[in-house]
């Protein structure tokens, strides 16, 4: 089925300093809303900015029933604007709203509610080479019934921020051996609200010793490195690239999946499978080169300097020829149009 979606504008809010916020702090002047009822889609809007009115029986506010993308829009060389990887991000969503029993949105609602948005909005995407618009597009249940079910009604909502350098200097990161993200069978690899609510007291942990972020490990043996905080894992031990391969307890990071094709095409060695937090404990010992990096969607490649693992701190490398720095480069080029988008991933609106 077809959905038109309805566009209401209002006069022009200022676009006013935005790199000086934190992270999301700022929405854009427009936002997206369509609402599910009765089993179909309706009332798709783009509308000014404004808040919710919700039932305090709302499902999503009890039981979690809710689901999120994070994606960016680029201000590219020649002016047009590109949203990366749509397509990959909708294939995500859609993932993760069947795990959590959410009805799917049809990809063209999905594309062209974002697309819409975006181009409303156009002034707010940063033109500065470290800004984005970083694009939320969420759903939460919306029934207002507090029995525990799965809800029979939605809202469908898109949200905009300008962002810029998500973390601002190298990350201390601490691997984590007594709290676990998440457990196979779960949810880990749907990007569900409930993933990073149960993050925040071992990261809040983590932050009082020092550190930035946790260094999450497996939910068995506690032994195998899993994701960093918001973001998927990535190491070069000299200079080959390692990386946690994917599993129900994994992220399946649009970043992650960028740079590995990256690293593919530039004829890098890759090794995508398990990676002990006792065999990175070699490496460093034996005075290997370590590069440990983060890599998300609003991070995009976050240089790790300090892993901690139990009370010893190891230290990364992180100097300028550092081979994570080349995929960041790369990466950086396709979407802004100064390399050939070979993969086609960028949508050019
Ligand atoms: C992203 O990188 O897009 C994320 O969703 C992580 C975080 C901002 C929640």
């Amino acid at each position: 089925m077809e959905h038109t979606i309805s566009v209401t504008s209002q006069a022009e809010r200022k676009v006013t300093d935005t790199k000086s916020l934190p992270f999301g702090k700022i929405p854009t002047e427009h936002m997206f809303i369509a609402e599910y009822k009765n089993g179909e889609w309706q009332n798709a809007q783009v509308v000014p900015f404004h808040d919710l009115t919700l039932s305090p029986l709302a499902l999503c506010l009890h039981y979690g029933q809710t689901v999120f993308e994070g994606m960016k829009a680029f201000m590219m060389e020649d002016g047009h604007i590109n949203i990366f990887r749509a397509d990959k991000h909708y294939d995500r969503f859609t993932k993760s709203l069947h795990r959590m029993c959410m009805p799917q949105v049809p990809e063209k609602l999905f594309i062209d509610a974002i697309k819409q948005l975006v181009l409303l909005d156009a002034d707010w995407v940063p033109k500065e080479a470290d800004g984005s618009l970083y694009i939320r597009p969420f759903m939460i249940a919306t029934e207002d019934r507090i029995g525990v079910k799965v809800s029979d009604e939605y809202l469908f909502m898109v949200v905009c921020s300008p962002a810029f350098q998500y973390y601002a200097k190298p990350l201390k990161v601490k691997v984590e051996t007594n709290f676990v993200r998440a457990a196979e069978g779960g949810t880990g690899s749907a990007k569900c609200g409930g993933n990073y609510g149960g993050a925040f007291y071992p990261t809040q942990l983590a932050r009082e010793a020092g550190y930035d972020q946790v260094l999450w490990t497996d939910s068995v043996h506690n032994e195998f490195i899993e994701e960093s905080g918001t973001m998927n894992a990535m190491f070069f031990i000299d200079n080959v690239l390692v990386t946690p391969q994917l599993s129900g307890t994994i992220l399946d990071g649009v970043t992650r999946d960028s740079l590995l094709a990256i690293a593919e095409a530039k004829g890098m060695t890759i090794e995508v499978r398990q990676i002990s937090y006792a065999e990175l404990i070699t490496a460093f010992e034996a005075g290997k080169r370590v590069e440990a990096f983060g890599a998300g969607t609003a991070a995009v490649v976050a240089p790790i300097e300090i892993i901690a693992i139990g009370h010893k701190e190891y230290k990364c490398y992180i100097e300028p020829d550092a081979m994570m720095y080349q995929l960041q480069k790369e990466l950086f080029n396709i979407r802004r149009g100064l390399t050939a988008d070979t993969f086609k991933w960028n949508y050019v609106i």
